[in-house]
């Protein structure tokens, strides 16, 4: 019997993307010809309502992210990053514009395409962890594995090297309680691996961590997007978490106010402690 029932089930607008996504050279990204982005914001805006007044979270983002691409949005309190984040992964829908993941227009998917998605494609990283409490670190690996339908066995093994990965191989049968918050932001980041997703979504991942163990979080979120091909967007409103990025897009009151390349980044890890060696 086939083991694995949910291939049959992928919906067809993913499939479609999947297979047109050509193989790309240098070349053909220099001459921008084939300039595919697994990410593109286009004039998101996004209203609430609060006691009936607006308040215009995102005011028409702009953004493009390439495969591969580490992109840190920097931005206070308030400025819409987890707004923008909830938009990306197909959490939330904006009230203008158009979110497209791998060019398929999030908000045309159907729950169900939705659902495939969210499992498939996006990993989830949240400040407050969020693993399941009653859950050992090894199962709330498997979970996203289980509900995309890999065999228990399959998960078991897969969630154990993804332990192993984060540093995390001798204690995969601890309950978050028994972890301490670096520990757990570990599990996160392996649950977030769990179904190979194209994209890693880190809102404030560092936000509950002390300076050390959120350098460690970071500098293992760079070393992921190297060794899994994967695109990450970490939000953040600290300036000593930006040094892995590729770029940073400045979020201002729901707008870009301006984007930085690497190169433009003066910032380097543990030189706002005096350690100029950096954390490994
Ligand atoms: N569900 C909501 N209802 C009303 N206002 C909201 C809601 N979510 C976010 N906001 C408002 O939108 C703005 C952006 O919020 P948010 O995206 O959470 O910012 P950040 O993540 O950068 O702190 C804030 O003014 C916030 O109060
Ligand atoms: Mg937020």
């Amino acid at each position: 019997m086939p083991e694995k029932p949910q291939e049959a089930e992928v919906p067809e607008v993913m499939l479609a993307t999947e297979t047109a996504a050509p193989k790309r050279g240098a070349e053909e990204d220099k001459a921008g010809l084939l300039a595919v982005h697994v990410i593109r914001a286009v004039g998101v805006k996004r209203i609430f309502y609060l006691g009936g007044e607006p308040v215009n979270a995102l005011r028409g983002v702009d953004l493009s992210v390439k495969r591969g691409e580490y992109v840190s949005i920097m931005g206070p309190s308030g400025s819409g990053k987890t707004t923008l984040f909830n938009m990306i992964g197909g959490l939330d829908k904006p009230d203008q514009g158009h979110v497209y993941i791998d060019e398929v227009d999030v908000a045309a998917l159907d729950t169900f395409e939705l659902a495939w998605l969210r499992c498939h494609k996006i990993g989830y990283i949240f400040q407050t962890f969020n693993l399941i409490p009653v859950a050992s670190a090894i199962e709330n690996v498997m979970f996203p594995m289980l509900f995309a339908g890999t065999t228990q066995a399959e998960a078991q093994q897969k969630a154990a090297e993804l332990l192993k990965r984060v540093g995390l191989g001798a204690r995969i049968f601890h309950k978050p309680v028994a972890l301490s918050g670096g520990q757990q932001q570990r599990v996160a980041v392996a649950r977030a691996l769990a179904n190979d997703p194209a994209i890693v979504l880190a809102d404030e991942p560092t936000g509950n961590l002390d300076l050390h163990t959120g350098e460690e979080i970071i500098r293992m979120l760079e070393g992921l997007k190297e060794d899994f091909h994967v695109t990450v967007m970490s939000a953040t409103h600290d300036h000593k978490m930006l040094a892995a990025s590729d770029r940073v897009v400045y979020l201002s009151d729901g707008a870009i106010s301006h984007i930085k390349r690497r190169e433009e980044l003066d910032i380097k890890f543990g030189t706002l402690q005096g350690d100029d060696k950096g954390v490994g």
